[in-house]
């Protein structure tokens, strides 16, 4: 029996991660998957819980840039980086630390360790509680739509897992963005709820990976099949049959079999927000009446628009 624990529940939450369970838990992006980073059987249940393979490493979360940077080694860029957007959703990987007590299995053997200060009351209260730092992907199962409801962890990882911590609908609605700066250049092996605008202001210009899949080889969680949704979904729509469900975004196209609309007003942010709920209720509707998919309208690349358009594609992916 996985435990739904109110927000009040901190305690109880951070005393079952102390005893090396799983506890899913809110940020601000979307609901992680915690267990104590230092202990390579608590995170080993991480993967086998997810179905995740184990070569693709976990963020470890931290109350503290102060915290974050005793497991790595900051440079200039990563310490001006965290003074703007920590907490927040920034992911940054940096070398990792000689002295590093967190699990190899965290970080899937590699000499870097990815780090963040999530920008969530429940998940600095959850972090301070535990007094330990914690590895956490998105609470869903392998490959498939990220959650940002304790419903939704539910959904997927229900007695798997000991508990899921109750913070509501998570604010920025996609994952945080991960910025490689274990080398020379700031490289985006993600992008999510920290615009590169916004990161270029501070480090200069950020570069994004080569290649068809963004990401492959820096970051090997960045498969191209992603956030899959049950139907198949389609981008980039001008027109919609009765037969298909629509992701709309500003003033829907006519004549579809069901319509979530990412943004009325066409508020990218607002867009991010609605995406993963979005996908999973049409999903659910779609299956119900009988429809044969999604079609997406496009979204503008604009400020979180990137991020959207990132998981639409990953969604839209072959399997
Ligand atoms: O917003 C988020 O970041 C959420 C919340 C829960 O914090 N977490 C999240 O974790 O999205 P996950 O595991 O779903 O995505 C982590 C990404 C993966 O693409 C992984 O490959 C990459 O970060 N990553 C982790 N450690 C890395 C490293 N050392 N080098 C390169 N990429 C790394
Ligand atoms: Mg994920």
């Amino acid at each position: 029996m996985t435990a739904l624990l109110p927000a009040g529940e901190v305690a109880r939450a951070a005393e079952l991660l102390r005893a090396g369970e799983l506890v899913a838990f809110p940020t601000e992006t979307v609901y992680g998957l915690g267990a104590d980073a230092r202990d390579g059987r608590a995170v080993a249940a991480i993967y086998a819980a997810k179905g995740r393979p184990s070569f693709n490493p976990l963020i470890s979360h931290f109350p503290d840039a102060e915290a974050a940077f005793a497991e790595v080694e900051p440079d200039d860029r990563a310490r001006a980086l965290a003074a703007r957007f920590w907490p927040g959703p920034l992911t940054l990987v940096l070398p990792r630390r000689a002295e590093s007590r967190i699990d190899h299995l965290t970080g899937a053997g590699l000499d870097t360790l990815a780090v963040r200060v999530p920008g969530h009351p429940l998940a600095l209260a959850l972090l301070r509680a535990a007094g330990v730092p914690l590895a956490a992907p998105s609470a869903n199962r392998s490959g498939g739509v990220s959650p940002t409801t304790a419903e939704h962890v539910l959904a997927g990882l229900s007695g798997r897992i000991a508990a899921v911590l109750d913070g509501g609908p998570c604010e920025v609605g996609v994952e945080s963005t991960v910025l490689d700066l274990s080398s020379p250049a700031p490289l985006l092996l993600r992008p999510g709820g920290v615009t590169v605008a916004a990161l270029e202001e501070v480090v200069g210009p950020v570069a994004r990976p080569v290649g068809t899949e963004p990401g492959t080889l820096r970051s090997p969680g960045m498969m191209l099949s992603h956030y899959a949704p049950g139907l198949p979904l389609r981008l980039e729509a001008r027109e919609v049959a009765a037969d298909e469900a629509l992701l709309a975004f500003g003033r829907p196209l006519d004549g579809a079999g069901a319509v979530w609309n990412l943004s009325e007003a066409g508020n990218p942010a607002e867009a991010a927000a609605r995406l993963f709920a979005g996908l999973r209720w049409l999903d659910a509707e779609g299956a119900r009446l009988g429809l044969r998919g999604i079609a997406a309208m496009p979204v503008p690349a604009e400020g979180l628009g990137d991020a959207v358009n990132d998981r639409l594609r990953r969604a839209a992916a072959p399997r």
